[in-house]
C-alpha cells in the first residue's frame, strides 16, 4: 500500500494506530476506533481510506436510485417522501458500500482469508466482494437467515457456517473461529471500515436535495448506515457544502431495542430479547452502541421501536402501493416513520428520506 491517508483513532482513549483490518480493539484500553483522516475534507466526494480508487475492489455499489414516494408522502401528510433504493444494489442491499471499502482494505493489507458474522445481508455481501477479490472467506450466519441469504453465500463460494439461536449464537461461533484457527476476523461491525462505505449515501442525497431534507429515518441494528451517513453529512458540512444535517431517526423492533433504551435511559439487556421478523436489526449487544446514540444525538433525532404486525402491514403496503418490494427489516422504517409523525417529532409537512436497505426477494413471504 502506498502512503496511508489515515490512521485509526481509539474511540475511548484518543490513542492512535497504523490502518490495519486486523487490529480491532486498542491494545491501550480495548476500545474500538475510528478512521481519523490526515487530510481535510472539500466535500466533493467522500474521504475514503483507499488512496487508489481506480484498484479498489467494486462490482458497481453506490449511485442507487432516489425516488419519490408520492402517494405515501401524500397519506401521511408530508411534504415530501423519498426513498434511495439502496436494495438496488449488487447483492441487494446497502451492505455492498461497506464490503467494498472493508474487502479493499483487507486485500491491499495483505489478507487471504478471513472471518466474518452477519444476520445475512453482509454475509452476503462480503461473500460476493472476497469473491471478486480473490480472498477466501468463512461467513457465520444465523440457521434461521432467509433462505435467500444463505444461498447467495454459498454461491459465492464462501464457507457457510449456519448456527443455531439467535443472531448473538453467530458471532460467539465466529470469534471461536477465529481463535481456534488464528484466522483474520474482518468484522464488518467492530472494523472502522466498513461504516466509510456509507458516507457516499448522504453525498447522492445531497447531490440531488441539497439541504432539502429534514428527516432521514432508518433501521439500525449494528448502526453503520447511521454511523456513517452522519458522518457523510459531517464532512459536507465541514466543507460548507451543505448549511444542516437532517435529524436521524433510528428504528429498532419492539422485541430487540437496545438503542432505543440507551437514548431513554430504559432499563434494557440481552436477556430481554424476542423473536423478531426484522432479522437485519436482531442485534442485542452492539458493540458500537456509544456512537449509535451519539451519532442520533448530533443530528437531535430520536430512535422509535416498531411492532411485529408493522412490519408485514407497511411491507405490504410498499408493494401495492409503491411497487417497491423491501425486505421486512427495511419496510420497518417506515412503520417508524409512521409512529414519529403520529406522536409529533416529525412535523406534517416535513421532508423525509428513508433508505431501503434490503430486497424483499430474499425472504420467503412465509417460513
Ligand atoms: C436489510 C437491513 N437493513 C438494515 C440493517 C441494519 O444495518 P446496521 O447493522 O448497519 O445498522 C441490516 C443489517 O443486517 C439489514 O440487513
Ligand atoms: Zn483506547
Amino acid at each position: 500500500m502506498s502512503v496511508p491517508n489515515h490512521q485509526l483513532s481509539c474511540l475511548d482513549c484518543s490513542s492512535k494506530q497504523e490502518p490495519s483490518v486486523n487490529d480491532l480493539y486498542c491494545a491501550k484500553c480495548g476500545g474500538l476506533f475510528f478512521v481519523e483522516y490526515l487530510e481535510a475534507s472539500d466535500g466533493t466526494q467522500p474521504r475514503l481510506p483507499i488512496s487508489d480508487h481506480s484498484s479498489a475492489n467494486s462490482l458497481g455499489e453506490g449511485d442507487t436510485p432516489l425516488v419519490f414516494l408520492e402517494k405515501t408522502g401524500e397519506e401521511l401528510g408530508l411534504g415530501s417522501l423519498w426513498a434511495k433504493l439502496e436494495f438496488m444494489a449488487p447483492t441487494g442491499s446497502f451492505k455492498d458500500r461497506g464490503s467494498a471499502i472493508l474487502t479493499t482494505m483487507g486485500r491491499d493489507l495483505g489478507v487471504t482469508e478471513f472471518v466474518e458474522d452477519s444476520s445475512g445481508n453482509a454475509g452476503a455481501s462480503l461473500a460476493a466482494y472476497a469473491a471478486a477479490a480473490g480472498l477466501k472467506s468463512h461467513v457465520f450466519a444465523p440457521a434461521s437467515a432467509a433462505r435467500g441469504k444463505l444461498d447467495q453465500i454459498k454461491i459465492f463460494g464462501a464457507n457457510l457456517h449456519q448456527i443455531e439461536g439467535p443472531r448473538q449464537a453467530a458471532t460467539d461461533a465466529a470469534e471461536e473461529f477465529v481463535k481456534k484457527h488464528g484466522l483474520v476476523y474482518m468484522s464488518h461491525n467492530l472494523s472502522p471500515y466498513f461504516s466509510e462505505g456509507m458516507k457516499a449515501a448522504s453525498y447522492e442525497i445531497v447531490d440531488v436535495l441539497e439541504d432539502g431534507i429534514d428527516h432521514v429515518v432508518l433501521p439500525v441494528g449494528n448502526g453503520s448506515l447511521l454511523i456513517g451517513m452522519v458522518r457523510g453529512y459531517q464532512e459536507l458540512l465541514e466543507a460548507e457544502i451543505i448549511g444542516k444535517i437532517p435529524k436521524f431517526h433510528g428504528v429498532q423492533a419492539h422485541a430487540v431495542r437496545p438503542l432505543v433504551a440507551a437514548l431513554n435511559a430504559e432499563e434494557w439487556t440481552h436477556d430481554d430479547v424476542l423473536p423478531t421478523n426484522a432479522s437485519g436489526i436482531a442485534v442485542s449487544k452492539p458493540p458500537r452502541l456509544a456512537e449509535m446514540v451519539d451519532a442520533i444525538r448530533i443530528t437531535n433525532g430520536t430512535a422509535v421501536t416498531v411492532s411485529e404486525e408493522s412490519l408485514f402491514e407497511w411491507q405490504a403496503r410498499l408493494a401495492v402501493s409503491e411497487g417497491i418490494f423491501a425486505e421486512m427489516t427495511s419496510a420497518g422504517a417506515f412503520a417508524g416513520l409512521e409512529k414519529l409523525i403520529d406522536s409529533g417529532v416529525i412535523k406534517r409537512d416535513s421532508n423525509v428520506c428513508v433508505p431501503i436497505t434490503g430486497s424483499g426477494l430474499k425472504e420467503p413471504l412465509e417460513k
